[in-house]
């Protein structure tokens, strides 16, 4: 009996481990820069490959109309907005994610964001490091105050909740959420409370944010919804940069109509040189790390591997993203 191995194009660079664990199974070729691949490049590999390993990079129908074999692509993430689902189904194309992975990581990363804010570390070290010290008296220095403050968390999947841990138990914190389904056994078991959008927007002093992004979350934060925070506000993003209007946001932060921001993601990525963004001093950059620290992106690659192999292999991968799940059992 002859085996078929079949032909995988891994797109982004993956632990060593991983690629090896993959290579057991499939033939592969792989893209090793740490610069994103080009589209055209991603094209002419897919040509004849049966899977495809990537990060968030955007699969839309040009790419698929030139993978005529392809059968699963697996994303080395938590949020597919990069995968084309519509085109996908109707190619009976298996896409997975990587799911509760990076809950922790994600959640440290936003605390990070909202407590160097708050307490301005990055603009700080910068002063000392400048030459500067003696800031007796100098109100322009003072930061605000983490503890006993109101976060308030819109989405509260995981990564929401482990968010809302650190916030009550690390830092004594009332906790409001927004979420499309109301989670009372979070309110029974914690505390938190649940409110509408506006009444969040209105008495937090630490905004949140963490939803996935689709058709209803596009622009969920607007000049609205800004000028309804107070103007002491810290304003978080980690989810994708398209939830919220950047231009708004830049507005906001360049009219002090609220104090600050912590950023992970943004409308470009990576962000362009003359986004307006990195000229803010009201406002912290990371460059879309939330999930990367070493141990969960190697699990993250690891689940992805794990969701391309088996896929190829005629099994049902453990992550079928929600949407595809259907068209693919039936
Ligand atoms: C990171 O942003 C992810 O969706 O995994």
């Amino acid at each position: 009996m002859v085996f078929f191995r079949p032909k995988v194009f891994i797109a982004r660079k993956i632990p060593r481990g991983v690629e090896e664990y993959i290579g057991r199974y499939c033939d592969y070729e792989k893209w090793d820069s740490n610069e994103p691949i080009s589209k055209n490049i991603l094209i002419e590999k897919l040509i004849d490959k049966d899977g495809l390993l990537v990060r968030q990079t955007p699969i839309d129908i040009e790419i698929l109309n030139s993978a005529p074999r392809l059968k699963v692509i697996s994303n080395i993430a938590v949020g597919y907005n990069n995968f084309d689902l519509k085109e996908m189904k109707l190619r009976k194309i298996i896409g997975t994610n990587a799911p509760g992975i990076l809950d922790n990581s994600v959640s440290d990363l936003i605390f990070g964001l909202l407590l160097s804010s708050a307490r301005r570390i990055p603009e700080l070290d910068r002063y000392v490091k400048s030459g500067n010290w003696n800031i007796k008296d100098n109100e322009n220095l003072f930061g605000l105050d983490v503890y006993k403050s109101t976060i308030g968390i819109i989405g509260m999947g995981r990564i929401g909740q482990a968010v809302a841990k650190r916030a009550k138990y690390g830092f004594d914190m009332d906790v409001l959420y927004y979420n499309r389904q109301r989670r009372l056994e979070l309110e029974n078991n914690h505390g938190y409370k649940y409110t509408d959008l506006d009444t969040l927007l209105k008495t937090s002093d630490f905004i949140v944010l963490m939803i996935p992004l689709n058709n209803d979350t596009y622009h969920l934060i607007d000049q609205r919804e800004l000028e309804l925070m107070k103007s002491s506000a810290i304003f978080i993003n980690a989810s994708r940069g398209e939830t919220v209007n950047e231009n708004a946001l830049i507005n906001a932060l360049a009219n002090k109509k609220i104090a600050g921001a912590g950023l992970d993601v943004y409308n470009t990525e990576p962000i362009d040189r003359d986004n307006p963004i990195l000229k803010l001093n009201n406002v912290i950059t990371t460059p879309h790390i939330g999930g990367s620290t070493e141990k969960t992106r190697y699990n993250m690659s690891l689940c992805a591997a794990t969701n391309l192999v088996k896929a190829l292999q005629g099994e049902i991968p453990p992550n079928i993203v929600p949407e595809l799940i259907w068209d693919i059992l039936h």
